[in-house]
Order: structure tokens, then sequence, then C-alpha cells
């Protein structure tokens, strides 16, 4: 029986699917201060009750950049998601749609993007993280555009990838690879034959168009040390800037000095986040950072947010500090190892549950309601 969203998910894809993959997803880095932080600095955050204010009419309804959202959520990029349940990214872009929200598909995907794109029938946004090889990026923004992609996220906030060293126990990083765990998960029955273990060989939809990659997932944490460039700022953004015409979302800012620098540089939008806990291990949380940089930025760009949110009380906290709209990790991939698509699809309906319940008893009519008055004021304090 699910009594909490996010934790019974959690639970069960802890006892379904192998360690190596359930701890990819569940774990931060170093030790993973800033991933507990996220949690915990979201849900200290007190709601403010408010009653009898007849809430009998109530829309979880929201708008960006000109898209209609039935509720204020999109699916964040996850790598390898598609190693959580058969074609992954294609189940959990199913469920998004199905919800009326966008799904995002990672530059790191099992699926190739015009599968995931052509499976449903709204546009998917797409993550682009920061490579040396530009050709591979451009290369990879004309297959986005031409799988009828509107939306870019591009991810700046892993120039280097931290230290993740449940993965180096587990055996998801170091030399024995993913391969190899595979080949001994296929112990786990249900897994293995869910994701297809068996069938088809895995290799990285996006990433293996990228020239001299092996296709395979062995090297999957080498290529990210070997690729991913710290030499990036925002000079080089400009070419994607004149490249892209759709939205551009800059996930992955922590402080308002960048999300000034964002609306100068004239990002669409920004994610602020620290990727989960899975970066800089001692950064503040994005409930801390966020409400300085709504502050600094709110009205000249759209502003999401993402890292700890676990329930819909959390997305309606994370509105009320001063986003627009918030992305999803941990919590659909839990559901999505445990359940594929009906998994997602329900911790989704259970997020709009717990939201209306928020929205209620906080005497908010619609998103726009949400705000400062939301919460007891100074509840992140201390
Ligand atoms: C991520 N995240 C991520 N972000 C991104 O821009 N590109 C990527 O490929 C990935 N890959 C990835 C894999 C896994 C397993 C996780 C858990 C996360 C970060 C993700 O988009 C998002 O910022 C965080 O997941 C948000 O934090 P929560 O909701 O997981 O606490």
């Amino acid at each position: 029986m699910i009594i909490s969203a996010s934790t019974d998910y959690r639970k069960a894809a802890q006892r379904r699917i192998p360690p190596f993959l359930f701890h990819y997803a569940d774990g931060g880095s170093y030790t993973e201060h800033t991933l507990r932080r996220n949690v915990e600095d979201l849900a200290g955050i007190a709601l403010r009750q408010r009653v009898l204010k007849d809430m009998s009419s109530l829309s979880l309804e929201t708008t960006l950049f000109g898209e209609k959202l039935a509720m204020p959520i999109a699916l964040a990029p996850v790598g390898l998601a598609g190693m959580y349940a058969r074609r992954g990214e294609v189940q959990a872009a199913r469920a998004a749609a199905s919800k009326g929200i966008p799904f995002t598909l990672s530059t790191v995907s099992v699926c190739p993007i015009d599968e995931v794109a052509s499976a449903i029938d709204r546009p998917i946004w797409f993550q682009l993280y920061v490579l040396k090889d530009r050709g591979f990026m451009k290369h990879a923004l004309e297959k986005a555009k031409a799988a009828g992609v509107k939306t870019l996220v591009f991810t700046v906030d892993m120039p280097v990838p931290g230290a993740r060293y449940r993965d180096a126990h587990s055996g998801m990083s170091g030399k024995s690879g993913p391969i190899r765990r595979m080949a001994q998960a296929a112990m786990h029955p249900f897994w293995a034959w869910d994701v297809g273990i068996h069938g088809r060989p895995h290799d990285l939809g996006n990433v293996s168009d990228y020239r001299g990659n092996p296709t395979g997932l062995e090297d999957y944490i080498a290529w990210l040390g070997n690729n991913f460039d710290p030499a990036i700022s925002w000079k080089d953004l400009e070419w994607i800037r004149e490249f892209w015409d759709g939205p551009m979302i800059i996930k992955g800012i922590l402080d308002p000095e960048d999300a000034r620098d964002a609306v100068r540089f004239g990002a669409d939008g920004i994610v602020v986040s620290n990727h989960g806990g899975r970066q800089l291990d001692g950064v503040m949380s994005s409930a801390r950072a966020l409400p300085a940089i709504a502050d600094a930025v709110k009205g000249d760009l759209a502003i999401l947010a993402d890292s700890g949110i676990r329930s819909g009380l959390d997305v309606v906290r994370m509105i009320a500090l001063g986003a627009d709209t918030v992305l999803l990790g941990r919590a659909f991939i839990y559901a999505l190892a445990t359940r594929g698509e009906a998994g997602v699809a329900h911790l989704l309906e259970l997020f709009e549950k717990e939201m209306r319940v928020a929205m209620t008893l906080t005497g908010a009519h619609s998103i726009a309601d949400l705000g400062a008055d939301s919460l007891v004021p100074d509840s992140l304090r201390g």
C-alpha cells in the first residue's frame, strides 16, 4: 500500500532493482550533506494554514513559454533513466504526457531522441551538457530540432563530475563498469526481464553518435569525465543561443549573481538546482537558494527549481518560495523502477492530490496565488 509517494516507491525500487542502479539514482556526492539538506530544508518550511475561503474551485494549471502544463511540474533530465524500466525514457514520457506535463530527455539517455519524441503527442524537452566536442553538441541540437523539440535545457553545473563515492562502492563507476554489473545483475530476475537485458544490447541513444565513442555502457563514467568541458563560460553559450530559436533554460543556478548573468545572457529560464546534491556537496539547498534568486530575477525570466522535491507539498513550497515550475528527479525514477509508466502516472496523481490539499488549506485558488503569503514568515531560517 502506498502511503507516501516518493518514500514508498523508493523502498520498492530498492527491493526491485540491482544495487548499483539503485545507488546511482539514490546517491549524492561526497558525504551527501547537500542531498539531505535539499529534502530536510524543504520539509521544514511551514505552510501558512488558512480556512473558510470557499476553496470549491481550484486550478493547478500553468503556462510556460506558451506551453500548457496541467500542473507546474516537468520531469527532470535523468541520465540512464532507460535502465530503470524497459525503454524507460519512453515509459516516463508517456506517463508525463498522460498527466499533461513535459518530459525532459537527458543527453545521456538510453532511448534515442526520435523514439521518445515520436512516442507522445506533445513536444519533449531536451537537455544538453556542455561537451568538449562542439560538433557533437551541434549534431545533438540538430537532431533535437528535427524531433520537434522546442525547449532546450542547458545544464551548466557539471564542468566536472562531482565525486560520488556510492557509485564507486557499488561498482557503477570504476573498472568493472556497468556492463559487468549488468551481467551480474541479470541474477535479478524481475529487473533483468523488465529492462530486456537478455534481448537488446544496451547502448546510449544520444551519445552513441558521438565520434569515437564506444557504444556500450562500459565507459559511461569515464566518458563523462573525459568529455565534459571545464573551460565553459557564458561566451561559449552564445553560439547555442544563435543556433537554438526555441526557449532556452539554464540548469544549475544557485546564486543570484549567476541568475542576473543568465538574464543578461538572454536566457528564457533558469533551473535553481544543485543537481540533486550530486555535484558540489556543501552548497546550499535549492530551497534556501531560491528566495534570493527570485528577489533578483523574478519576472525577468522563468524560474524553475529542483532538488529535494518528494511530494506535492514540496512543489507548493517551491512555488511559494518563488519558482514558476519545478522539476522532479529521483521521485519519478523510483516510481519508474518500481512500476514503469503506470508507476510514474500514479506518482503524478499523488503529487496532484497533495498539491490540491495544500492549496486548499493555504487558501490558494491558483498557482499564481502561491507566494510568500502562503508561508509562515521566516520559516526557512533556523
Ligand atoms: C540526474 N540529474 C541530471 N541532470 C541533468 O541535467 N542531466 C542528466 O543527465 C542528469 N542525470 C541524473 C541522473 C540521476 C540518476 C539523477 C538522480 C539526477 C539531475 C536532475 O536533473 C535533477 O536536477 C535532480 O535529480 C533533482 O533533484 P531530486 O529531485 O532528484 O532530489
